[in-house]
């Protein structure tokens, strides 16, 4: 039997994806991996799980191991709704929900929002996995212009105007892939543009703890809550596998995307959530978030260095002020996709920045560089050899 003639016409977009065949050869030994997008294992705190294990089965006994419901454990989302107001969210408790990663809110927007055909605004280049959600719904792909400063918001305009989308989607801060910030001054605008044309934000914003200079900024969540639904996640600042994010919107949309969640996993491990009520509770998300921040500066710095030691002429590169990933620029004729088995075999993978935009042939010449998950030695010396090959 040919299995593949029972696909759904949203398959198509799920196609084992190049970036997957190229990402499977990271793992061989002695590879230099600048190439996904994982925070550090040794970021993990281990002995801080261990400690809170204990108090979360003494305190909450055999309740973290049943069904919980949709909205989330409730002392977590009191937790939350105290800790971001650092981040100007003014939300109750009643209106802080949990999710399965910000990715698992990721994909149940467009599921309670796109119809076949409508159009969604991004960044361009943007997050490779909210790409292929947005797609697998049959959105339409529009990009928008970015620079090291965000999302030109006088182009947002025009695109809101012209094509109507059913949503923006934008990441804040340290973007995935770029590394950019989106400066206080665009996310007023951002928030004007999205007031006045009664326009819906999808604010993702993982990243918002890895600040390592500058100042942090205020959500655009903060100045447009009515017109916004704002994702955060906890695999940055306390472990990717407990698999648990949170999101804020306008009530109407809140409860649909409840309702949806039920269809989709029902609740976020309810273990994991007691845990991470405990981590804000006992004050360690702070220390943790200190911890990661001197982790993962002088990566960056050495990333930083090495490129402007080594790199050849005509290579531009973007200096973030946080966040994973560095995002290089080569000449016209530069193709990252063709040079990447030559960098294989000297041992450095990175991602060629083409599979992160919105339609196939643009952005050959980039390339995304990450530096969480590899220490300033390595970086550097990666970072020498892929310049010699270049
Ligand atoms: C921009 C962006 N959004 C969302 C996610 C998914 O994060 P989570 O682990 O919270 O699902 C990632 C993961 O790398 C990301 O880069």
């Amino acid at each position: 039997m040919d299995c593949t003639e029972k696909f759904a016409k949203c398959t198509k977009t799920m196609e084992a994806s190049a970036i997957r065949e190229i990402l499977k050869v990271v793992g061989q030994p002695g590879m230099r991996s600048l190439a996904g997008g994982m925070p550090a294992p040794e970021s993990f705190p281990i002995d801080i799980i261990h400690k809170l294990n204990k108090v979360v089965i003494k305190k909450y006994g055999d309740s973290v191991f049943q069904y919980g419901i949709t909205e989330g454990f409730d002392p977590l989302r009191a937790e939350l709704s105290k800790h971001l107001r650092y981040r100007g969210i003014k939300a109750g408790p009643e209106s802080v929900y949990i999710s399965s990663g910000s990715q698992g809110s990721i994909d149940i927007v467009p599921k309670i929002l796109i119809d076949e055909g409508d159009v969604v605004l991004v960044e361009s280049p943007t997050y490779l996995a909210a790409l292929k959600s947005f797609k697998s719904y049959g959105a339409k792909i529009v990009g928008i212009k970015a620079d090291e400063n965000g999302v030109i918001p006088e182009d947002l305009e025009k695109a809101v105007i012209r094509y109507k989308p059913k949503f923006t989607y934008l990441i804040p801060n340290f973007q995935n892939p770029t590394g950019a910030t989106i400066t206080l001054e665009r996310r007023k605008k951002i928030a004007e543009i999205i007031k006045n044309h009664n326009h819906i934000l999808l604010e993702d914003d993982p990243y918002h703890d890895l600040r390592y200079s500058g100042e942090h900024l205020p959500t655009i969540q903060s100045m447009a809550p009515k017109n916004t639904i704002y994702l955060g996640s906890f695999s940055k600042v306390f472990a990717p596998g407990l698999r648990l994010g949170y999101y804020i919107a306008p009530k109407e949309i809140a409860s649909v995307m409840v309702s949806a969640k039920q269809a989709v996993d029902m609740f976020s491990s309810s273990y994991s959530q007691a845990l991470a009520c405990e981590y804000i509770l006992g004050g360690y998300i702070e220390k943790q978030i200190r911890k990661n921040v001197a982790l993962y500066k002088p990566r960056m710095q050495a990333m930083l260095q090495a490129l402007d030691k080594y790199m050849p002429e005509g290579y531009s590169w973007t200096k973030p002020e946080g966040g994973m990933f560095v995002w290089a620029t080569g000449p016209n004729d530069f193709d990252a996709k063709r040079l990447y088995p030559k960098a294989i075999k000297n041992k450095v993978a990175y991602v060629p920045g083409c599979f992160f935009y919105e339609k196939e042939n643009m952005g050959k010449n980039t390339m995304r560089l990450n530096f969480s998950n590899v220490d300033e030695k390595t970086i550097t010396e990666a970072i020498a050899d892929l310049s010699k090959i270049l």
